[in-house]
């Protein structure tokens, strides 16, 4: 399968799904991942719904308690998302997740869908196939219409699977915590996910983050305090470099000054760098256009916690 040979080598392959059509890349790759970011012209990180194929791909991500596995066997596949504790030994892209401690998955129903994850023979991170604004897909035309606009960035191939019959994002439900809560309302209704589950915590209940629907992740900061536009590196200080402003640098985001390469390797250094030998993380500044907005943005806010 084509399709296959373009996401194990690092390409980015439009599919259906029962619910939306995807823009896919390679999970376990950074820099593929970092290529979905870039194509849908984001101005920020969201973490990324994992697609799997099989459950026993999906227990080698995340931890699966009694509750997890039990929602997972009533609707996988299907229209629902769940977030649970990344394994220690996932070796999902931070960027997939956008550095947190926890990952959506996904089995989706749709046989295109299956056969390509079948195929390709590793988990599929997979946003909907749109540029950053516009709708979500629900025909391969609207993902061809979507990036024609964007020069020659898209998907190296779209896959017809037809229209898509639930036309509606999958449902995201949190069971990261001991009680759960539906992120994103979706494809499976919050009744008949309740029926499952007993009591549902209501959306965004502990949380301070944005109410609308996809927004309601909390964000990975670092334990360390994190200073932005730095040259050097103060006292205590790990130095995050960024091209040719990486002097006494721990690590280089990018040597090559290339912004795709740095969104691959942001997550992971900063999380490096955050390991309790240092106070703080002074990162170099970053260039405010592509993927470079979407890495100050994280920054950012990082910063203002710290
Ligand atoms: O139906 C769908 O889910 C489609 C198709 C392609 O599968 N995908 C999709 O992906 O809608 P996306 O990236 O547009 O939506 C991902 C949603 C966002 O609401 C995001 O905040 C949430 O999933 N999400 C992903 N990882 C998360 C995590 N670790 N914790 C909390 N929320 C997470
Ligand atoms: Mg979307």
């Amino acid at each position: 399968m084509r399709a296959a040979g373009i996401i194990a080598g690092g390409g980015l392959v439009a599919f259906p799904t029962e619910t939306v059509y995807g823009l896919g890349a390679n999970a376990l790759d950074d820099k593929a991942v970092a290529q979905i970011f870039e194509v849908k012209n984001r101005p920020n990180f969201n973490p990324l719904i994992i697609h799997i194929s099989k459950i026993s791909d999906a227990l080698r991500l995340a931890e699966f308690d009694d509750r997890a596995e039990k929602v997972a066997n009533a609707f996988w596949p299907g229209p629902l998302s769940i977030v649970l504790p990344r394994r220690v030994d996932s070796k999902v892209s931070f960027l997939a997740s956008a550095g947190l401690d926890t990952i959506a998955l996904r089995m989706p129903a749709n046989k295109v869908a299956q056969k390509l994850l079948a195929a390709a023979r590793c988990p599929i991170a997979a946003p909907s196939a749109n540029r950053s604004g516009e709708v979500s897909p629900t025909m391969a035309e609207h993902v061809a219409q979507s990036f024609s606009k964007s020069g020659n960035k898209g998907p190296s191939l779209i896959l017809d699977g037809g229209p898509c019959y639930v036309g509606l994002e999958s449902t995201v439900v949190d069971l990261s915590a001991e009680t759960a809560s539906l992120l994103r309302p979706g494809g499976i209704t919050q009744e008949i996910l309740a029926d499952n589950l007993g009591t549902l915590a209501l959306a965004g209940s502990d949380d301070n983050a944005p109410r609308s629907p996809g927004m309601m992740t909390r964000h990975y900061a670092p334990a360390s305090s994190l200073r932005i536009n730095a040259t050097t590196a103060g006292p205590n200080e790990a130095f995050l470099g960024f091209g040719d402003n990486a002097e006494g640098a721990i690590h280089n985001l990018s040597p090559d000054s290339n912004l795709t390469e740095a969104a691959a390797n942001l997550f992971a250094m900063i999380r490096d760098l955050d390991n309790g030998t240092y106070e703080g993380i002074a990162v170099a500044s970053i260039p405010e256009y592509g993927l470079g907005e979407a890495i100050n943005d994280r920054l950012k806010r990082a910063a203002k916690k710290g």
